[in-house]
């Protein structure tokens, strides 16, 4: 496929779910070409690597050694989850964080597909600023329990995120 084919997918794919989000909600699809432009967002990049990079690195790995957990093939999963989806905007890197909900969002949504494109399923529907703003404010009183509850409820599905050592000295 050309270049310029390619091109017109993605902006056609990008067209489509911010004219039509209520349509692209409900039938929901997490095509290829969705997650490739949702990994392609420049302004998500940036805020990824001003606001979250620092702690969490560039390449998404997080530090073992200072308990940041790493996203690589990882994150995706927990949007398996309606709970889940709700941590990754709980959590206080995520809630706390300089940017406007539409930007938690977007910055979500290139993580996902950046770091762990192929953990997603069929039905992964991106993030968006009201699903952020609608959580965002109720922070978790114990990160950590919420975090432990989530992973044994993915373990069930026969799932494993990252090691998490957060809380765990
Ligand atoms: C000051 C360092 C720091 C910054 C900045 C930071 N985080 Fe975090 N993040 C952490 C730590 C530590 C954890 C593990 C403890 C926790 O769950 O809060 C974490 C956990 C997470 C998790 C849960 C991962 C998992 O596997 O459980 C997500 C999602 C997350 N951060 C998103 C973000 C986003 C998005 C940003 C930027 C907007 C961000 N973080 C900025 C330190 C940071």
């Amino acid at each position: 496929m050309s270049k310029f084919v390619r091109g017109f997918r993605t902006g056609l794919c990008l067209a489509l779910a911010l004219s039509a989000p209520v349509g692209a909600a409900q039938t929901g699809a997490a095509s290829h070409a969705m997650l490739e432009s949702m990994a392609a967002s420049q302004s998500a990049y940036k805020d990824y690597m001003l606001n979250c990079g620092g702690c969490h690195r560039f390449d998404g790995q997080g530090v073992a050694r200072n308990a940041v957990p790493s996203f690589l093939n990882s994150i995706g999963l927990f949007t398996r989850l309606p709970e889940g989806r709700e941590y990754m905007i709980r959590v206080p890197g995520a809630a706390q964080s300089q940017l406007g909900n539409a930007e938690l969002a977007d910055v979500l949504n290139w993580m996902v597909a950046n770091f762990s494109p192929d953990t997603v399923t069929p039905d992964f529907r991106p993030f968006t600023a009201g699903e952020v703003g609608a959580v965002r404010p109720y922070r978790f009183d114990d990160v950590v329990a919420a975090r432990r509850q989530l992973e044994a409820r993915l373990q069930k599905l026969g799932l494993t995120p990252a090691p998490y050592l957060y809380g765990s000295n």
